[in-house]
């Protein structure tokens, strides 16, 4: 696939899912101030990694990629509800977020942890009220299983709560290893697996997927704790340093830089080779691990 292609699909769908997600809230029968809270975050910018991965996988199987939005605008709704908490003082305690300032310096507090709240249970409610004749209940039922699990304490909320309680101690790399695949890889696999539910995928299919998944979920968040040293404030739009100042144990931190970006490119061709098992028409979503490789934000 040329990166031509890949930049049209990227950009066309990445219009969609800004304009979908936003719709979706004004669409709310509630107070102005939480809608307002909810939009300020999701119209924020970010890269919607994970609405572009439930596309991908949708044409990995040569599937009509609007059948991925409800699902994918409810992973990009859950995935700005944890970085509104995620900011919040009693957590990692920053000031900006997608180069504007965080959800609760705008709202205060109590907004921002209800907005955060409405997001994450709004989600499963467009689930729910997924209306597409090729999307069937059991699929439903499917989407709403995997992406609480992913999302939950045995997820996400998991994977956070360990790093938390990893500040300021020597983690092992099995450590760090577990709070990267929970905190960051789980949502992302819950994104590929979605797609793959509405894909009707197989059960081989799905066990590559989630090897996908993991390595790409591990890249990910090393290249984030690489860029909270290397990267520069105007390009990321987050504080740089963060890590550094709540005192957590990050990849760089624990095999240094040099060592993080190999254990980065491992994943990386890890991803690829598990993407090639599945014998499904990649195209983008090598290009898409390509991206998380080596962006730049
Ligand atoms: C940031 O996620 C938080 C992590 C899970 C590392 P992204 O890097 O996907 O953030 P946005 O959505 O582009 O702002
Ligand atoms: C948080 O990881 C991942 C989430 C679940 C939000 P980080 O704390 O490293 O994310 P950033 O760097 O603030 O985006
Ligand atoms: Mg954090
Ligand atoms: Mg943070
Ligand atoms: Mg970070």
């Amino acid at each position: 696939m040329s990166t031509a292609t890949f930049d049209t699909f990227s950009k066309e769908y990445k219009v969609l899912i800004e304009k979908e997600v936003v719709d979706y809230v004004k669409k709310l029968n509630a107070p102005e101030s939480v809608k307002e809270a909810m939009s300020y975050s999701l119209e924020a910018g970010g890269k919607r990694i994970r609405p572009l991965l439930v596309f991908s996988v949708l044409a990995a199987f040569g599937k009509d990629m609007r059948l991925g939005i409800p699902a994918a605008s409810a992973l990009e709704m859950i995935h700005t509800y944890s970085l509104i908490h995620d900011d919040l003082p009693a957590m990692d305690d920053d000031d900006l977020r997608r180069g504007k300032p965080t959800n609760h310096k705008v709202f205060g507090e109590a907004v921002a942890i209800l907005a955060g709240d409405a997001l994450l249970t709004y989600s499963f409610q467009l689930i729910a009220e997924m209306t597409h004749p090729q999307v069937s209940a059991e699929m439903k039922l499917e989407l709403i299983g995997e992406i609480a699990k992913s999302a939950g304490a045995e997820g996400m909320v998991g994977g956070q709560v360990a790093d938390m309680e990893g500040e300021d101690k020597q983690l092992t790399l099995s450590e760090m290893e577990y709070i990267h695949e929970h905190k960051t890889g789980k949502l992302l696999a819950a994104s590929i697996l979605s797609g793959a539910i509405l894909a009707g995928a197989t059960a081989e299919q799905r066990q590559h997927l989630r090897d996908f998944a993991y390595h790409l979920g591990l890249a990910f968040q090393i290249r984030d704790d690489i860029l909270d040293i290397e990267g520069s404030v105007e390009v990321i739009g987050k504080p740089v340093g963060s890590d550094t100042a709540n005192h957590k144990s990050t990849y760089p931190s624990l095999l240094t830089l040099q060592g993080a970006k190999e254990k980065l490119n491992q994943h990386i061709h890890l991803a690829h080779e598990s993407l090639a098992e599945t014998k499904l028409q990649t195209g983008l979503l090598n290009e898409l691990t390509n991206l998380i490789a080596n962006r730049d934000h």
